[in-house]
C-alpha cells in the first residue's frame, strides 16, 4: 500500500543543527498518527518539510505523489495544517477571520458558519479575536485546518490550551475526519491523553525517530513489566506475601495491596496463581505500561525497531 505521506531518509540540517536525522516513515489514510518527543526533537521541521515550507537537506518526502517543495504543488489544497503557535489578527471577528482563510483556500463562504459551529464557536463568531480565550484561538485554529475537507491533517500539538472537555471534542473531531479516510498526524507532548486517541505513534528524539508503531507492538517491543495489584484484607497481607514468595518480589501499598511488575512472560503466571486463591485474593488490576513509560523506555534505549 502507498501511503498518503512518504518520507525517505530526510535529512534536515540549519547550519550545524540536524533537526532530522535520516528518516523515514510512511502515513496511511484512515489513520491517526502521533508525533511524540521532547522540545527541539525535530518534529515541527518534520511537519513543515510535508508541508513544503522548508526543503530537507537530503533524502525525499512525498505528499499524495507530489514533491511538496516543487513550484507546483497541486496537492497543497488538500492539505490542513495547524500551526504550533496559531495567531490572528485581534481585531478581526472569528467570523471574518475565517472567511477569509476561506478565500485564501477557494472555498466558498457557505463552509464560515458551519466549521464555526462545529468547534463551539457559533455563539463567539462576531465577537473580535481579542476577546477570545486562548483555547478559542486554538478552536478557531483548528476550523481554519479543516477548512476544504482536508485528506491530510497536520496538526502541532493542537491540544495545547484546551480545557479537558474541549480536548474530548477535539479528539471526537478528528476522529470522524479519520473514519471519513483522512491522514492525521498530530504532534504532542501530552502523552497520556494520546493512549485511546492515535492508532499509531512515532517517537522521536534529538532529530532521530527512535520508535514507530502502534501501542501494542512498542509495548511488545520494549517487554517493560506489567504492573499487578492484589488487593486483600489487612490481616491477611503477610500470608499473602508469603504465599506468592515465588512469583518474584511484592510491595505492599496502602497497607492492604500487593503490587509487582511482572515481565511479559511472567504475567500470565501471576494472574493465574493470583486469581486461583480467592480466599485470600479480593480484587487484582492489572496496569498495562503507559505511554509515558514507553516513552521513557525508548528516548532511554534509542534503538530504532522497525
Ligand atoms: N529555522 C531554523 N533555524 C535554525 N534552527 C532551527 C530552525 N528550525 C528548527 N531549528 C532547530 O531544529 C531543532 C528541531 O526543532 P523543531 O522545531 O523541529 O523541534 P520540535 O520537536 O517541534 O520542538 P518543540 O516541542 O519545542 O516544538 C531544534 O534544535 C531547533 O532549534
Ligand atoms: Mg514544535
Amino acid at each position: 500500500m502507498t501511503g498518503t505521506v512518504e518520507i525517505g531518509n530526510v535529512t534536515k540540517r540549519f547550519g550545524k543543527v540536524e533537526a532530522v536525522r535520516d528518516v523515514s516513515f510512511e502515513l496511511q489514510e484512515a489513520t491517526t498518527v502521533a508525533l511524540v518527543g521532547h522540545n527541539g526533537a525535530g518534529k515541527t521541521t518534520l511537519l513543515k518539510l510535508m508541508l513544503g515550507l522548508i526543503r530537507p537537506t537530503s533524502g525525499s518526502i512525498r505528499v499524495l505523489g507530489e514533491d511538496p517543495a516543487a513550484g507546483q504543488f497541486a496537492a497543497r489544497r488538500f492539505l490542513g495544517y495547524l500551526p504550533e503557535n496559531v495567531s490572528f489578527n485581534s481585531a478581526l471577528t472569528g467570523r471574518e477571520t475565517l472567511t477569509f482563510y476561506a478565500r485564501l483556500k477557494r472555498e466558498g463562504s457557505g463552509t464560515v458558519a458551519p466549521l464555526l459551529e462545529r468547534v463551539g464557536l457559533g455563539a463567539a463568531a462576531d465577537r473580535r479575536i481579542g476577546t477570545y480565550s486562548k483555547g478559542m484561538r486554538q478552536r478557531l485554529g483548528l476550523a481554519q485546518a479543516l477548512l476544504g475537507e482536508p485528506r491530510i491533517l497536520l496538526l502541532d500539538e493542537p491540544t495545547s490550551g484546551l480545557d479537558p472537555a474541549l480536548r474530548r471534542s477535539f479528539y471526537e473531531i478528528i476522529e470522524e475526519l479519520r473514519r471519513q479516510g483522512a491522514t492525521i498526524l498530530l504532534s504532542s507532548h501530552a502523552l497520556t491523553e494520546l493512549e485511546e486517541r492515535a492508532g499509531r505513534v512515532v517517537i522521536m528524539n534529538r532529530g532521530l525517530k527512535v520508535a514507530d508503531g502502534s501501542l501494542d507492538e512498542l509495548r511488545r517491543i520494549a517487554r517493560l513489566p506489567t504492573r499487578i495489584r492484589l488487593k486483600v484484607t489487612a490481616s491477611d497481607l503477610a500470608e499473602a506475601q508469603n504465599r506468592f514468595a515465588s512469583l518474584g518480589e511484592w510491595r505492599r501499598v496502602n497497607g492492604h495491596q500487593l503490587e509487582i511488575d511482572a515481565a511479559p512472560d511472567r504475567k500470565i503466571e501471576v494472574l493465574r496463581r493470583a486469581s486461583a486463591d480467592d480466599s485470600l485474593v479480593e480484587d487484582i488490576d492489572v496496569a498495562a505500561p503507559t505511554l509515558d513509560e514507553l516513552y521513557a523506555h525508548f528516548l532511554r534505549s534509542q534503538e530504532v525497531p522497525r
